[in-house]
């Protein structure tokens, strides 16, 4: 499956929800995450993301494994999103910026 990985987080652009065949991105408060049981690899979400924040599970920059969990976790406690939706007004200021982890809401 693929990954949702730091970058993500407080830029949620959601630009890789619209292209998801089988809707399997879930929405939290300022991060996304792909349910790795649904996943059917098609890579059609990676090249959408403004962020470069997605990619496929054997392949995630290194210090980011933790995500791969993180998103099979977080996955089932947050709800399906199917439909890009406004990114936070200050997406840009965060996209590139480095240990958003810490800021990862639940
Ligand atoms: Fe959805 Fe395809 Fe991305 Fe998997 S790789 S999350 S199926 S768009
Ligand atoms: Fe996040 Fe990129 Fe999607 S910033 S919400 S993975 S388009």
């Amino acid at each position: 499956p693929f990954v949702v990985t730091e970058n993500c987080i407080k830029c949620k652009y959601t630009d890789c929800v619209e292209v998801c065949p089988v809707d399997c991105f879930h929405e939290g408060p300022n991060f996304l995450v792909i349910d790795p049981e649904e996943c059917i690899d098609c890579t059609l979400c990676e090249p959408e993301c403004p962020a470069n924040a997605i990619f496929p599970e054997d392949d995630v920059p290194a210090g980011q494994e933790s995500f791969i969990a993180l998103n099979a976790e977080l996955a089932k406690a947050w709800p399906v999103l199917t439909e890009r939706i406004d990114a936070p007004a200050d997406a840009k200021e965060w996209d590139g910026k480095t240990e958003k982890l810490k800021l990862l809401e639940r």
